[in-house]
């Protein structure tokens, strides 16, 4: 009886609910906005993005081009794109010339953040897809770090291990990427470069990462000194 009682809404708590009600279908529609719009723009983005990175690929780069384009890059990452050991710019000299046509894209149209990239990867200092192409050249001919900066060494054996287990399979046995998928050598990197970019993942500075990179965020099921390792391990690695 009592139950039956407790059953039967009273006239308030309905008009509660209707409020309730109004209110979760007021934030659901904007939530729905919301995507739709960011998708479409994610979407507009990424189609600018597609046919920038497809005609970059199909010119014939230029290095000596690439070279003076290379002056305005020289301040921050170096003359042999060696970067700085501390990890606030990465070393760049000698990744693959594809990685570096596609780094580049990408700040370009969003895919990655950072505001010093954004300002000098944007058409005042690289007009085109031809400018894009002659620059990653010029890099990809470079020494970059002759002695990466590298971690306390406590974690390395472990982060060989789970290297092996959950990122050799992209980025290969010995780190050196694959130009062809475009994915980056990670060798003759700074460990704190290497350590940032994946607390970047998490704060969403690089939208273009593989979904299998979340295996690296915090609280995600590797510690956080296995993720020291595996940047102390790939920055220890002679190329
Ligand atoms: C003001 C300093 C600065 C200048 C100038 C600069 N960069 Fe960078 N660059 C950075 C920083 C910092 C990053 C790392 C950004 C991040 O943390 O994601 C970076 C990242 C990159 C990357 C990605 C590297 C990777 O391993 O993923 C490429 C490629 C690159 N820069 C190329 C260039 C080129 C080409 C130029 C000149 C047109 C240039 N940069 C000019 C600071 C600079
Ligand atoms: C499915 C293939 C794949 C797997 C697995 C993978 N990666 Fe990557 N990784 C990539 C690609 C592709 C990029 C370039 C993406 C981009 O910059 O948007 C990348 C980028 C990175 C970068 C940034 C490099 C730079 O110069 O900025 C780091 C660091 C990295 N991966 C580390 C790892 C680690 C550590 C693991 C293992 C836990 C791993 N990756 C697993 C494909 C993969």
């Amino acid at each position: 009886m009592q139950r039956k009682q407790a059953a039967v809404p009273s006239s308030r708590s309905l008009s509660l609910r209707a409020a309730l009600i109004a209110a979760l279908v007021g934030a659901i529609a904007a939530l729905l906005l919301y995507l739709l719009l960011s998708a479409g723009d994610a979407a507009a983005a990424g189609k600018g993005a597609g046919s920038e990175l497809s005609a970059a690929l199909a010119a014939t780069p230029d290095v000596a081009r690439g070279e003076s384009y290379y002056d305005t890059c020289q301040a921050c990452h170096g003359r042999d794109g060696e970067g700085a050991s501390d990890g606030t710019v990465p070393a760049i000299g000698g990744q693959h010339y594809e990685v570096l046509v596609a780094e580049l894209v990408a700040f370009r149209h969003e895919g990655r953040r950072d505001i010093r990239m954004e300002n000098f990867s944007d058409r005042h200092h690289l007009a085109d897809a031809q400018a894009i192409a002659d620059v990653a050249a010029a890099i990809a001919a470079k020494a970059g770090a002759k002695n990466p900066g590298i971690g306390d060494g406590r974690n390395v054996s472990r982060g060989a291990g789970v290297y092996v287990a959950y990122c050799s399979g992209c980025h290969g046995a010995s780190g050196k990427g694959d130009a062809k998928r475009r994915v980056p050598r990670l060798t003759g990197q700074h460990y704190e470069y290497l350590l940032r970019q994946v607390s970047d993942l998490a704060s969403g500075r690089r939208p273009n990462m593989k979904p299998d990179h979340a295996v690296l965020m915090p609280g995600g099921p590797m510690s956080p000194d296995a993720v020291a390792g595996i940047s102390d391990y790939l920055s220890r690695i002679r190329r």
